[in-house]
């Protein structure tokens, strides 16, 4: 069945007792809720995923982590593998993001590694994709999106792509305010779908999880989230309060 997420990329947010209470509080909110087929993760920093799985045992929502360097160990400085992950109990993590492929110049080859290496540790990765503005007003965004997915993603088997979580994030919408329109949102989900329904199954393309991430707050989550392929959220500064954050589970 296909699931429906919110997820919180904290990105480089947050110092030690601010994110103990920020988990505190998403957590106590989310006591009194029914989480019914909705999963809720937090991806803070990789120095706090310690204390966020230590809550999430006694709370009801998943932790991931934003990055993950694909080898298993070895003399990479600074850097965090999948089996540290795993250890953790770490059950998602974000790779793609735009961020890093703008800053840290991350390839679709790396990217693909990365996958490769989440799954043989079983953390589901959440595979981001998404245009650029300048992408979108030549009228490429599929074509880009669709690039994004064949060199990292598509090398996949089935069973290993029934794992991903994907998200799109245009790029012109992350941080900016300006999210994409909802009618944005779910031409390219369904497009998305439809390319896994080629590549794979029309069943498989049904099971996945596609969310949308770029300004997605308290206001406009009901009606992004309102389209038949929109799963769920990505969501970046409005995660960052917990009130903010909580209520735009409650839209999903
Ligand atoms: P914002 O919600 O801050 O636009 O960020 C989205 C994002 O990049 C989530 O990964």
């Amino acid at each position: 069945m296909r699931k429906k997420i919110v997820a919180g990329n904290w990105k480089m947010n947050k110092t030690f007792l601010e994110a103990e209470e920020l988990i505190a509080q998403v957590a106590e909110a989310l006591e009194n809720r029914k989480l019914k087929d909705k999963i809720v993760v937090l991806c803070p920093p990789f120095l706090f995923l310690e204390l966020a799985t230590d809550i999430a045992v006694e709370s009801n929502f998943s932790v991931g982590a934003q990055n993950v360097y694909p080898d298993d160990r070895g003399a990479f400085t600074g850097e965090i593998s999948p089996p540290m992950l795993e250890s953790m109990e770490v059950e998602y993590c974000i790779i793609g993001h735009s961020e890093r492929r703008k800053y840290f110049n991350e390839s679709h080859e790396f990217l693909a590694r990365k996958l490769d290496a989440l799954l043989k540790h079983n953390i589901k990765p959440v595979f981001c994709c998404g245009e650029l503005l300048p992408e979108r007003k030549a009228k490429k965004h599929f074509k880009v999106v669709e690039k994004q997915l064949n060199e990292s993603l598509f090398h996949l088997n089935k069973e290993e792509m029934s794992e991903v979580v994907i998200a799109y994030e245009p790029v012109w919408a992350i941080g900016t305010g300006v999210n994409a329109t909802s009618e944005q949102a779910q031409e390219m989900h369904a497009f998305i779908r439809g390319l896994i329904a080629k590549k794979y199954s029309k069943k498989l393309s049904g099971e996945i999880t596609i969310l949308y991430g770029g300004s997605c707050n308290s206001k406009n989550a009901k009606e992004l989230f309102s389209n038949p392929d929109v799963d769920g959220g990505l969501i970046g500064g409005a995660s960052l309060k917990a009130e903010e954050f909580i209520a735009i589970f409650d839209a999903l």
